[in-house]
């Protein structure tokens, strides 16, 4: 089971996570797409696919941040957790894919263990988004297997 935790303000990051989840289905896994992610709701005995893109200056996207916050706050023990990060991100800004960056970091600082290192997509060079993850996405299937 993979929950997709989606952090997206105009969209373009949904979209990529709705063609993951569609490629993960397809391949036999289920995946949850969380839209208006809430740490009260998710497994932590499942798989966490954070994608998400960067607003502001390195800031996370609106509907992700209160998670961020959660995680920020929230003591509880994520040590059973495994997760990885896709990032969107536009290379002009100093800050480029910050905001998965402090998403890992916050995971990590709860237990949780990277999988992968995050996958980083510049949308300055990538016309679809969307092909880099899913070139990317048999790598962390991979991984997951030999975990299983
Ligand atoms: C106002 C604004 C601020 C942005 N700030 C950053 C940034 O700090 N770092 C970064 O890597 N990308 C930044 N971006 C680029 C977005 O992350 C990128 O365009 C992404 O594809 C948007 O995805 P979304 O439609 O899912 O929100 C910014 C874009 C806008 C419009």
């Amino acid at each position: 089971m993979i929950e997709i935790l989606v952090g997206s303000q105009m969209g373009a990051a949904e979209y990529v996570a709705e063609q993951v989840a569609e490629t993960l289905v397809q391949a036999g896994y289920e995946a949850t797409l969380h839209l208006q992610p809430d740490l009260d709701q998710l497994n932590p005995t499942h798989v966490w696919l954070v994608i998400t893109s960067t607003y502001g200056a390195g800031d996370l996207p609106d509907n992700i941040q209160p998670f961020a916050d959660q995680l920020a706050q929230d003591r509880r023990d994520l040590t059973t957790l495994s997760f990885a990060v896709i990032t969107l991100g536009d290379s002009s800004y100093d800050t480029f894919c910050q905001a998965g960056r402090t998403l890992s970091e916050l995971l990590q600082q709860r237990g949780a263990k990277p999988l992968l290192a995050n996958l980083e997509i510049d949308v300055l060079i990538a016309d679809l988004p969307e092909d880099q993850a899913l070139v990317w996405l048999p790598e962390l299937i991979n991984t997951i297997k030999k975990g299983e």
